[in-house]
């Protein structure tokens, strides 16, 4: 096998070559039989002779034909099984030349990294992928060292600033008489798992921290009302005369029921919490939750030098409850404003993907970002940076969204800022409320 002759489409074009000048060889043939056979007619040979040569040549052209073509649909459909094979796999695949060249991409490889079809068969990879430095050298060592990889994880952002986590495999390609002839780059999109991953450990703290709250919440009961109870005993015994005297026990009694009226409010608030009252539904539209919020907003965004954008598309009515939804939406663009100390951009966004079937929002601020080993820990209860701050706000948005079937997810790089999506899903007629509705 010659240089580059493994590579399919090389065969494949000698293939059409060779059945092509077949062809004009077919004919020649044909064009001599019959000048033979005229030839010999005119020139007054047997009939029967000129016959004989003729059906000869036809025949003998016939059989190339025919021979060659079956060859050639065999190489065909090989090529058309390897193409299926390569589409039908979910992982993208590349392969490169020695000379670094493209000679294979599937789908997938073209979907994932948002490249064009037309531009990557025979395209260097360096230029392809340039952008990113660990897929380069992954392929370079591969190519250069014949050392490969093995599920290494690495971060990708597309042209369209999409972010991917790749799992990335790569093979050399060798072929038994010239050795290294190439090699081969696997991708697995971790995106979606990653996630799936961050929801899960998210529901965990959730659940975790509903079930504190509630033994919590009824621990605390029991005595306030034993209490309370007490104290108002107290008050009886004690006799109105003697309250008179005694300015001091009225103060210090009222002080006690004070404290004990807060405790209350804070049992209920934790109960709140965890047994969510049941939601007051409506058809509402999110925009106008959204003008309403920040209308709220609005004088002390300006007093910190910050614009706020409006990016607002055509939405569908949803189910849900006006004022938590408020609340949650608040605690985003609250967040938004105090990352952004020295002004800013808050832009919030509405879409409505029909393919999901729900309403994106996005909150995003152009402020000091989280990092990423933190990205998973602001959703817990009570998780702050802020010296003021209470750590409640996220875990609460969550809730009030998760309530509504929804989900919030983050985006968020330090220095440039931190996009915040709600996606609420849109119940069609009639199933509207199925799992809408509080738990409690
Ligand atoms: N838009 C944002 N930009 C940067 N950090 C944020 C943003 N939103 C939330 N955070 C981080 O998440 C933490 C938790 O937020 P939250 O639950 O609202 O509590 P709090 O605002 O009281 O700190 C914040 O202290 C902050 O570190
Ligand atoms: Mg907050």
């Amino acid at each position: 096998m010659g240089r580059g002759e493994m590579w399919g489409d090389r065969a494949l074009i000698e293939g059409r070559w060779s059945l092509r000048s077949h062809r004009i060889a077919v004919l020649t043939l044909m064009a001599i039989g019959g000048g033979i056979a005229l030839l010999s007619l005119l020139a007054g040979w047997a009939f029967k002779a000129a016959l004989l040569i003729a059906a000869g040549c036809a025949w003998t052209a016939l059989g190339l034909e025919l021979a060659l073509k079956v060859r050639y649909d065999k190489l065909l459909r090989l090529k058309l099984l390897s193409d299926y094979v390569l589409e039908s796999i979910t992982r993208g695949v590349i392969a490169f030349d020695l000379d670094g060249r493209v000679r294979l991409i599937n789908r997938a490889a073209i979907q994932m990294l948002e490249i064009q079809e037309e531009k990557a068969i025979g395209a260097d990879y360096r230029k392809l992928l340039g952008d990113n430095p660990l897929i380069l050298s992954c392929i370079r060592e591969a190519l250069e060292e014949g050392r490969t990889v093995e599920d290494k994880e690495i971060e990708h952002v597309t042209p369209s600033g999409r972010k991917l986590t790749l799992q990335l495999n790569t093979a050399v390609l060798s072929d038994p008489e010239e050795g290294r002839v190439g090699a081969i780059l696997l991708m697995k999109d971790l995106s979606e798992i990653k996630l799936l991953q961050s929801r899960i450990r998210r529901a965990d703290t959730l659940a975790a921290l509903g079930r504190i709250t509630a033994s919590l919440a009824h621990e605390i009961k029991n005595p306030l009302s034993g209490i309370s109870i007490n104290l108002e005993l107290l008050e009886e015994v004690l006799s109105e005369e003697e309250l008179k005297n005694e300015a001091e026990i009225r103060e210090h009694l009222n002080v006690i029921a004070g404290e004990i009226k807060r405790l209350e409010e804070l049992v209920k608030n934790l109960s709140r919490f965890v047994g969510t009252p049941a939601m007051r539904m409506t058809k509402l539209k999110v925009n106008d939750v959204l003008d309403r919020v920040l209308n709220l907003v609005k004088v002390e965004a300006r007093d910190q030098g910050i614009s706020i954008v409006r990016r607002y598309a055509e939405l569908p009515e949803i189910a849900g409850d006006v004022a938590q939804l408020q609340q949650a939406f608040l605690n985003l663009i609250i967040n938004a404003i105090e990352a952004m100390p020295d002004g800013g951009e808050l832009t919030v966004e509405t879409e409505w993907s029909r393919a999901e079937g729900a309403i994106k929002v996005r909150i995003s601020d152009t402020g000091v970002g989280i990092p990423p080993e933190d990205q998973d820990k602001v959703f817990e209860f009570y998780y702050t940076t802020k010296e003021e701050g209470t750590g409640m706000g996220l875990p609460i948005a969550l809730k009030i969204i998760k309530d509504h079937g929804g989900e919030i997810d983050l985006e968020s790089e330090p220095g440039i800022g931190t996009t915040f999506t709600v996606t609420l899903p849109v119940r069609g007629e009639g199933d509207e409320g199925e799992d809408i509705g509080g738990r409690g």
